[in-house]
């Protein structure tokens, strides 16, 4: 089965068909030049050192004031770590930086389209910039240590700038992917409580130069319905000295970064020292039901994971370049274009596109020209370079040591293109497994210890103890072959603090499941549940299959199908929505929409489409559905409940199941017909 494209099973078929690959060794280079070899690191970070083994990786930062407590579980499971200690990220990840590295570049930008220089940032340029936002954020935005700030920016690097700038002044930063909608950004913004919005008037994607202020108007108007006044929007623009967007400026709401940022030239702003336990940002993700949720990560504990976990499981050394092809939009970006990079004092590139524009070798000539050896990217990425250009990257003479992997579980066939093919045979590759919630790192192999294993992210890193459970709670123990859900037993530093104003939600989703006693104190009793399947094999490495809630991973990005289905129910015909998630060659999942009309209403081309619209401005395009089917009605049990299972199951292509105790069984067969056909 390893050599038969599986890029379209299902996670119940990963589970039985995926066979064990065979392991594979790292280089004997790679292991002579690794940050980690020394396998002693497990026993280090055993739960016997717990939770104090975690200094190893606070050590990486320099902290204005050290700790007393390791880990406070007095509120658990809201854990703090490194409680009275002190500590500010952007002087970790910039000018601490300074004495030795001032002329070493911190972030070479690579503008989307190829006439365009690429700007090579030094720490010492990243420095003023930095100071010259957070002067500006102060002063004339008024924002202060615990306020909170959406940031809607695309990948240039003005958006690393406002985000360090923030963190200097240990403003909470809550940035929403470029890519989400106006309303979806304003819904964030009320959220957290955003009085000050920061964007840009447009940015380069597949070759269009797209308006992106336009959104920043419906932001706002999306937050004032939810009670939430945006009163100042900053626009950054893409090419200094002019205005592209069609939407105008408003006058007292809106303004020019790059008219207001002079006034503060020369300006430098002290970073605040932080209580280690400070919120450092919010990411937004996807969950169960109902809205997104702000996962509050803190400023010490998460830093600390993210250094420890880019030296251990990135491999970057002062002279890499690296080059982590991820949206600073989604988490990936946070910890390991940003924050992780940087409080190493890497060189970190940022790149605006698509890999695919204007070819499918856009990608490796970047990496060749600025000399790229650490590569990180997501499976639907691979997937789409392989079949765009299967013999692009042979063309190119770059050389990588170390290639990632994250997001979504990777098929065996398409690893071994990106092994073979991308890595030209020589770079070592990890699967990595985590999560926004996890701050960083949870399941990977450590590229200088463990062999390579095509198809399973690997044991879990170091500090971290991982199991795979029943419904019940009971062990399954390595080599059963069973699939169950994997939980991690201990907290650690990368892992959030909480819901963003819903402590209860964030109790009830990761941890309620397999606590016995809600009171205790013990953080053993508060083992983190993912929402993530895996088997765990007999060598100790955990296999993903994917998520076990209602969410589908869309090209490694998270959707809630709750939050699809609210959107198709904006459109006054529909009466009922169901979403399911479909297999798709690239892009993982794809979630494919069925809807019920309201009595007397009739099917039309003009209402699949309206519902169409309906997801790309609520959510926005990266939700576009595979198709919307309009039924007669959906299959449902005898208490009401739409039968999704049964749907997805039409969708894919794969058998129904026992249908004979639904209300409704004969719906079933009508539905097949209009998506299979005859
Ligand atoms: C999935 C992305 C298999 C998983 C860092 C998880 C993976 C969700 C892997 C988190 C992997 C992530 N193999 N599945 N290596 N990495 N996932 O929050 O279902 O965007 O729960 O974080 O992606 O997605 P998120």
């Amino acid at each position: 089965m390893s050599d038969k494209d599986t890029s379209s099973v299902s996670e119940a078929e990963i589970a039985v068909y995926w066979q064990e690959e065979n392991l594979l060794p790292p280089s004997a280079a790679f292991v002579a030049q690794a940050n980690l070899t020394d396998r002693a690191i497990f026993e280090r970070f055993g739960l016997d050192n717990f939770p104090d083994c975690f200094k190893e990786y606070a050590d990486l930062l320099d902290w204005d004031q050290t700790w007393h407590t390791t880990l406070d579980s007095s509120d658990a499971p809201c854990f703090k770590w490194f409680v009275g200690g002190r500590i500010n990220a952007s002087h970790n990840c910039v000018d601490r930086h300074l004495a030795l590295n001032r002329n070493k570049v911190a972030l070479l930008f690579v503008p989307e389209p190829e006439g365009e220089a690429h700007q090579a940032i030094t720490y010492q340029e990243l420095w003023v910039r930095v100071n010259e936002t957070a002067a500006l954020l102060q002063d004339f935005a008024h924002l202060k240590a615990g306020d909170r700030v959406t940031i809607h920016l695309p990948m240039t690097p003005e958006l690393p700038v406002t985000m360090l700038a923030c963190a200097r002044l240990g403003v909470i930063h809550s940035v929403v992917f470029a890519g989400f909608s106006g309303k979806a950004c304003g819904e964030r913004a009320a959220d957290s409580g955003s009085r000050v919005l920061i964007t840009m008037d447009s940015y380069y994607r597949g070759g269009a130069l797209l308006d992106h202020k336009e959104k920043a108007d419906e932001a706002v108007h999306a937050a004032a319905a939810e009670k939430q006044a945006i009163d100042t929007v900053l626009v950054w623009q893409r090419k200094t000295g002019g205005y592209h967007s069609a939407t105008p400026m408003q006058a007292g709401r809106d303004h020019f970064m790059n008219e207001v940022l002079p006034r503060y030239r020369g300006k430098r702003v002290a970073p605040v020292p932080m209580p280690a336990e400070a919120p450092l940002f919010l990411m937004y993700t996807s969950g169960t039901t109902g809205r997104p949720k702000g996962c509050q990560h803190g400023t010490g504990g998460y830093l600390a994971y993210a250094a420890g976990t880019s030296k251990l499981v990135q491999d970057i050394h002062p002279n890499d370049v690296y080059w982590c092809m991820a949206d600073i939009g989604w988490i990936t970006g946070h910890t390991y274009i940003v924050y992780g990079p940087l409080a190493l004092g890497a060189t970190s590139v940022l790149f605006e596109g698509v890999p695919t524009f204007p070819d499918a070798g856009r990608a490796w000539r970047i990496a060749e020209q600025l000399g790229v050896n650490i590569f990180h990217t997501a499976p639907t990425t691979i997937r789409m370079l392989r079949k765009l250009g299967p013999d692009e990257p042979a063309k190119y003479n770059y050389h990588f040591k170390h290639m990632t992997t994250v997001g979504e579980p990777i098929e065996p066939t398409v690893w071994k293109w990106y092994h073979e093919v991308v890595g030209k045979g020589a770079a070592v590759i990890v699967d990595t497994w985590w999560q926004t919630e996890t701050g960083g790192v949870l399941c990977s192999t450590m590229p200088g210890i463990h062999s390579m294993k095509a198809g399973s992210a690997g044991p879990a890193a170091p500090g971290i103890h991982a199991s795979v459970l029943d419904e019940d709670g009971q062990n399954m123990p390595a080599g059963s072959g069973k699939a169950g859900n994997i939980i991690i037993r201990n907290p650690w530093p990368g892992l959030f603090q909480t819901i963003w104003g819903d402590r209860e939600r964030y109790v009830k989703t990761y941890f309620a499941k397999y606590n016995k006693n809600p009171k205790s104190k013990d953080w053993r009793d508060w083992p983190y549940f993912p929402g993530d399947a895996a088997v765990l094999a007999a060598d100790g490495y955990y296999r993903i299959l994917g998520r076990v809630d209602d969410v589908i991973n869309v090209a490694g990005h998270r959707l809630g199908t709750k939050e699809l289905e609210s959107a198709c129910l904006i459109v006054n015909e529909v009466a009922e929505a169901a979403v399911v998630p479909v297999n798709d060659e690239i892009k993982g999942k794809l979630p494919e929409i069925y809807i019920a009309l309201k009595p007397g209403v009739k099917a039309s081309k003009t209402i699949e489409q309206a519902v169409v619209k309906a997801i790309e401005v609520e959510i926005g395009k990266i939700a576009r559905p595979r198709h919307v089917w309009i039924v007669p009605d959906m299959p449902k049990t005898r208490s009401g409940k739409i039968m999704r299972r049964v749907l997805a199951a039409i969708s894919n292509g794969s058998p129904v199941g026992d249908i004979t105790t639904l209300a409704n069984p004969e719906v079933v067969e009508q539905v097949r017909i209009m998506v299979q056909g005859k």
